[in-house]
């Protein structure tokens, strides 16, 4: 059975690039940190490799401190920022962040520090009007905002509020491993910390960057060496650095996100003229082209799921991470859904390699299982 895959938020497939670099990277075995020739190559194939990161996020390579992903590159904004000056910071994010800020600002408010989270509206986000009364009624020293929502794809206004943050001389970060490949680096390399991973543009899991910003003061919290001018001590990824920056040489160009937010619309546009019931999430607001967050009424999502996947079809309920648990999203929540209704959704997400075909196909299989559904469920 040809399988359709449908949730390039969760991942993508390998490039050609990505792996054309992991073979470089891995005939090129040496410690970067080595004087010797061994040494020297290796160190010489991250530097081209960081070179090519940096290019596409549209910062300085000096800027780009290699993580082992977009969950560590978030952390780490979030601790060398609290590593500063822990009595100083005061936090404002947002309901609907990544549970690897959740987390990381559970930790901190554990740790005594003043967390506030922002409300969205229900279409995900909020206005910037909102965000500016936040941030003069709670006076954060860090703000962390993403640029895009990974179930819902609604976008956020990230370059007013670095510019609103900026001013202020509030520390700015966005988690923008949604958009990097997807909007324009512009949109948000404004803000002082930015994370990015590689395994959603095309490159391997386990590395991503979190982009500093000059001038932006941090803690390490990786400790062992002098590696990424001693903001991430520890022997070096070869291979997922040079896999990260093969990526980046089949990034996603304008005519390639074009082309998937044409494929997008026409299958939300099929979805929403064949069958009944059925609403988008976050339909009314600009979201990243290729992510669609829908919800069948009355069926619960483990069933149409489980349906799809055995007709080779792989979607997701939420988010990856959150995809093993049996709670409604967090974010839809957030988005005023009851939990039933948040229980009814699907993320379908496309990427460079979707077709036509792909889009068709699900299509076909969601439409069939929905109507299936429905009739057993009124008998
Ligand atoms: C918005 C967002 N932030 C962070 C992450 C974590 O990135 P990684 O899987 O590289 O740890 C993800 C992954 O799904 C994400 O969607």
């Amino acid at each position: 059975m040809n399988r359709v895959f449908a949730d390039f938020n969760a991942t993508s497939p390998l490039s050609a690039g990505a792996q054309t670099g992991m073979a470089k990277a891995i005939e090129l075995w040496g410690n970067p940190s080595s004087s010797h020739w061994d040494g020297r190559q290796a160190s010489e194939i991250i530097s081209k490799s960081r070179d090519l990161v940096a290019q596409k996020a549209g910062v300085s390579p000096l800027e780009v401190v290699f993580t082992s992903g977009g969950s560590e590159a978030n952390t780490l904004a979030l601790m060398g920022t609290y590593f500063l000056g822990p009595s100083r910071l005061r936090l404002l994010t947002s309901a609907v962040e990544h549970s690897s800020i959740r987390d990381t600002a559970r930790l901190l408010e554990n740790l005594g520090v003043p967390v506030d989270y922002l409300p969205v509206q229900k279409n995900g986000v909020f206005s910037l009007e909102t965000f500016k009364q936040h941030v003069d009624e709670f006076r954060p020293t860090l703000v962390s905002i993403m640029a895009a929502n990974n179930e819902t794809g609604v976008i956020f206004p990230i370059r007013e509020i670095s510019r609103f943050c900026r001013e202020r001389g509030i520390t700015i970060h966005t988690d923008a491993v949604q958009s990097f490949g997807k909007l324009d680096s512009e949109s948000w390399n404004d803000c002082d910390l930015i994370s990015i991973t590689a395994h959603k543009i095309g490159g391997p899991k386990g590395i991503g960057a979190l982009l500093v910003r000059r001038g932006t003061q941090l803690v390490a919290t990786h400790y062992g060496g002098t590696q990424e001018i001693k903001r991430r001590g520890g022997t070096e990824n070869t291979l997922g650095i040079l896999g990260f920056g093969g990526a980046c040489t089949d990034f996603p160009n304008q005519q390639d996100r074009m082309r998937i937010r044409e494929l997008r619309d026409y299958f939300e546009k099929q979805l929403l003229e064949t069958l009944s019931e059925v609403t988008l999430n976050g339909a009314d607001v600009e979201r990243i082209p290729n992510t669609t967050s829908i919800r069948f009424s009355g069926i619960p999502s483990e069933v149409l799921l489980g349906a799809l996947d055995l007709e080779g079809v792989s979607v997701s309920a939420g988010s990856a991470c959150s995809s093993g648990s049996l709670a409604p999203s967090h974010v839809l929540l957030a988005m005023g859904l009851s939990r039933t209704e948040a229980k009814e959704c699907l993320r379908i997400s496309w990427g460079k390699t979707t077709s036509r075909d792909d889009v068709d196909r699900v299509l076909e299989v969601v439409i069939r299982h929905v109507n299936r559904i429905r009739e057993r469920r009124r008998q």
